[in-house]
C-alpha cells in the first residue's frame, strides 16, 4: 500500500477526523511570513492536535529527502525518467546547469534589450512595435500571467498571447498588427503541440503573403523549444532559437527562456527580481522547520481539507485585478501536477487525490459565485491572495478592496446566524489569507515559487509522479480522425454520438 494511508500519522488524523471541531473562532493568529509573503492561516480552523499529526505525516513521508532529490537533480520524473530542476533556472551559481542558464539568461536579456530600445530592426529597417507570443499551456500561461501582472515599463512593445487553436484568437490578434513592426515569439518545448503548430504556421502565411520575401521570417520569427530541429525546419534562425531543456517542466517554465515576453513588456531587471523572488522562496523551503515552512504547510493544510475533511475543490480569490490569470494558471499547475489516481509505482490510489482548482479575481466573484460558498452545500477550503500597497493612487478603492476580502473571509468563518433558514450563513468554512506587501516582480516570484513547492509536497504525500502528464494524450489522439471525419472521411467504427455530432457539423459539400 504505497499511499499515505500507510503511516502511523495517518491513523492519528483520520481518529482527529472524527473529533468534532472546536466552535470557536481561534483565539490566537496563526501566521507565518517568508520572502515577503504573510500567510493567514488561522481560519483554516486547525489545532495544535491537526497540525502535529500533519507534520508528523510528513516526516513519515520522507518529505525531507525528496526535497534534497528534487533540488539535487534526481530522476523523480520516474515516468519520463527526468530530473525536475525548474529550481536551477532561478539563477543560483551552485544550481546544477548554473552555466548554461544564466549563459541563456544573458541572451535573453540582450535581445529583449535590443528589441525595446530599437537596435532590433525587421524586414524593413523599423523597429518592433507588437510582440506576438504562440504557445499553450505552460508555455502560455506563467508568461501572460506575469506580463498582465507586472508594470509594463516605458520601452515596452506590446505583448499578445495566442494559446487556443480557435482561429478567433489569432484572427484577433493579427488584426492588430502590421507585418513589419511585428516580431512572433514561437514557444513549444516539443515544437509538436498541435496548438501551436497551426497557429505558428498560419502565422506564418499570414506574414509572407503580406511581405512577399519568405527570406524575412527570419527576422520576424524566434523561437523557444528543446526540439531546435523542429524549429529550424519551420524557418527559425538557429540564433534565435532559445533553449529549454527536458529537466524543466511545461507547467513549471517561465523562469525559462519562456518567459521572453516578461523580459519584452516588464524589462530584463524585473525579469531578475522575478527569479530572486522564486530564489528566496526556494531558500525558505529548503532551510526553514517544518512547523515554519510555509509551502509544507501550505501542502499539509490543503491535504486535511482535501483528504479528512472532504472539500471538493481549491478556490483560488485574487483580490487584486492585475493577478485575475492566476486562478488559470494554477489549474495546470495543480491539477496536471496531481490530478493523476495511481502511485508512483502504478498501482491504484486508494484515496482521492487533486480534487478541481478553479476560481476568479474579486470583488467580482462576490457577485457571481460567493452565494454558493456562503450557502451551498458543497465543501471546498479557499486561497485568498491580498495585495497591501496598490500601484495607484485611488485609496478608498483599494481600502474597499481589502476590506472585502478580510469580509469575504470572515464571512466563510463566522457565518451569520438567523432565525430565517434562507438568510442564515453556516460559517465555519477554511480559508487561507496570502498577503503580498505590493505586487512587485519578486513578491509575484515567490508567489509562484510557493504554489510550485506546495504542489511538490504533496506529490510526495500522496506518493505521485507529479511531474507527467500522460492523461492529455487521448484527447489528441481522438481529435486526429475526427479531424478529417469532419471534412467528409467515413465515420464508420465512431460512436453514436460522436457519428451523430460529425453529421450535424460536416462541412457541407464543396
Ligand atoms: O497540456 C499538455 C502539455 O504538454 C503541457 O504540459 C504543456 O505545458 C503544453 O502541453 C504545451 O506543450 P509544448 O510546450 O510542448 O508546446
Amino acid at each position: 500500500m504505497p499511499g499515505p494511508e500507510r503511516f502511523p500519522a495517518w491513523n492519528e488524523l483520520s481518529a482527529l477526523a472524527r473529533v468534532p471541531q472546536t466552535d470557536t473562532a481561534p483565539a490566537a493568529p496563526w501566521m507565518i511570513s517568508a520572502a515577503g509573503l504573510t500567510v493567514d492561516f488561522t481560519k483554516q480552523l486547525l489545532d495544535e492536535s491537526v497540525v502535529r499529526a500533519l507534520l508528523a505525516l510528513a516526516h513519515e513521508a520522507g518529505i525531507g529527502s525528496a526535497r534534497e532529490q528534487l533540488f539535487g537533480g534526481a530522476e523523480i520524473n520516474n515516468t519520463e525518467r527526468r530530473a525536475v530542476l525548474h529550481t536551477a533556472l532561478r539563477g543560483d551559481d551552485g544550481a546544477p546547469f548554473a552555466d548554461v542558464v544564466s549563459a541563456t539568461r544573458a541572451r535573453l536579456t540582450r535581445f529583449a534589450d535590443e528589441v525595446r530600445t530599437g537596435v532590433y530592426r525587421g524586414y524593413s529597417g523599423k523597429s518592433i512595435r507588437n510582440i506576438v507570443h504562440i504557445g499553450i499551456g505552460g508555455s502560455h500561461l506563467g508568461p501572460e500571467l506575469a506580463v498582465e501582472a507586472l508594470a509594463s515599463s516605458a520601452l515596452a512593445p506590446r505583448c499578445h498571447f495566442v494559446a487556443n487553436i480557435d482561429g478567433h484568437a489569432l484572427a484577433r490578434v493579427l488584426a492588430e498588427c502590421q507585418p513589419e513592426t511585428t516580431l512572433f515569439v514561437v514557444v513549444s518545448k516539443s515544437f509538436s503541440t498541435l496548438e501551436t503548430h497551426v497557429n505558428a504556421n498560419s502565422a506564418r502565411t499570414w506574414f509572407i503573403e503580406r511581405v512577399g520575401d519568405r527570406a524575412a521570417v527570419a527576422r520576424h520569427f524566434v523561437a523557444v523549444s528543446a526540439n531546435v530541429a523542429a524549429a529550424e525546419a519551420f524557418g527559425i534562425d538557429p540564433a534565435q532559437i532559445y533553449p529549454l531543456w527536458d529537466w524543466v517542466g511545461g507547467r513549471f517554465s517561465l523562469w525559462s527562456a519562456v518567459g521572453l515576453p516578461i523580459l519584452f513588456s516588464a524589462g530584463p531587471s524585473a525579469f531578475d527580481e522575478l527569479l530572486a523572488g522564486a530564489r528566496a522562496m526556494d531558500e525558505h523551503f529548503r532551510a526553514s522547520d517544518s512547523a515554519q515552512n510555509l509551502p509544507l504547510l501550505m501542502a499539509l493544510v490543503g491535504f486535511w481539507n482535501y483528504l479528512f475533511r472532504g472539500a471538493e475543490s481549491l478556490a483560488i480569490l485574487p483580490y487584486d485585478q492585475r493577478l485575475r490569470l492566476l486562478p488559470s494558471y494554477l489549474q495546470q499547475l495543480e491539477m496536471e501536477s496531481n490530478g493523476k489516481s495511481v502511485h508512483r509505482d502504478g498501482t491504484p490510489c486508494q484515496i482521492p487525490t487533486m480534487p478541481i482548482v478553479w476560481g476568479g479575481e474579486g470583488t467580482n466573484g462576490q457577485h457571481a459565485f460567493h452565494q454558493l460558498l456562503h450557502q451551498g452545500t458543497r465543501r471546498f477550503t479557499a486561497d485568498f491572495i491580498a495585495v497591501a500597497a496598490p500601484s495607484h493612487a485611488l485609496e478608498v478603492h483599494h481600502r474597499w478592496l481589502l476590506a472585502n476580502a478580510l469580509a469575504q473571509s470572515q464571512a466563510m468563518l463566522l457565518g451569520h446566524e438567523s432565525d430565517d433558514p434562507h438568510r442564515a450563513v453556516s460559517g465555519r468554512k477554511p480559508s487561507t489569507l496570502i498577503l503580498l506587501d505590493a505586487l512587485t516582480p519578486a513578491r509575484l516570484g515567490a508567489l509562484l515559487a510557493l504554489y510550485e513547492h506546495k504542489v511538490f509536497c504533496q506529490g510526495v504525500l500522496w506518493n505521485i509522479n507529479s511531474f507527467d502528464q500522460w492523461g492529455v494524450e487521448i484527447g489528441k489522439r481522438l481529435a486526429l480522425p475526427i479531424f478529417d471525419q469532419l471534412a467528409g472521411a467515413s465515420t464508420e467504427g465512431q460512436d453514436a454520438s460522436t457519428h451523430a455530432l460529425i453529421a450535424a457539423l460536416r462541412t457541407p459539400p464543396a
